[in-house]
């Protein structure tokens, strides 16, 4: 894995993201993925993936928690978060990708080891260098 940062700086919402791996409804994959956006003026917002039995409605934790600070107001976006079951980073899927690109200041995303130990950055930029705009 390139670029792993020690993590001593995120470890609360690291251990926030741990916690909410529980509420995570993925009964079919038994992936379960928690995720955190945060605002530019520094304001968490959470969401874990939801799965339904008609596979294709199931929905990414990233996502949820993107229409949670939207919800709430926010629109600027200065990193996400991602924790899941996994023991190595996950990135965000193509789709997430360009959910979370739609929203200004080119956030950057941490995506956490499954111990909490490391996390690997990119922005979202390098993630998803050709997003589509109309
Ligand atoms: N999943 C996410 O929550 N975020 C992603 O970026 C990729 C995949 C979820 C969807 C599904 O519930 C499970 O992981 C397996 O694909």
């Amino acid at each position: 894995m390139s670029d792993l940062y020690k993590n001593i700086e995120f470890k609360e919402i690291y251990n926030n993201l741990k916690k909410l791996l529980v509420n995570s409804y993925a009964p079919y994959s038994k992936f379960h993925v928690a995720a955190a956006v945060e605002t530019e003026d520094g304001k968490l917002f959470y969401g874990v993936n939801v799965e339904n039995m008609s596979y294709p409605l199931t929905m990414c934790a990233e996502r949820v928690a993107v229409f949670n600070a939207v919800t709430a107001g926010y629109k600027k976006f200065s990193r996400v978060y991602i924790l899941s079951i996994s023991s190595k980073p996950t990135p965000p899927c193509g789709a997430c990708r360009q959910v979370i690109a739609e929203f200004p200041d080119n956030p950057d995303i941490i995506m956490f080891t499954g111990d909490g130990e490391y996390y690997e950055k990119k922005n979202i930029s390098e993630l998803l260098p050709l997003q589509f705009e109309f």
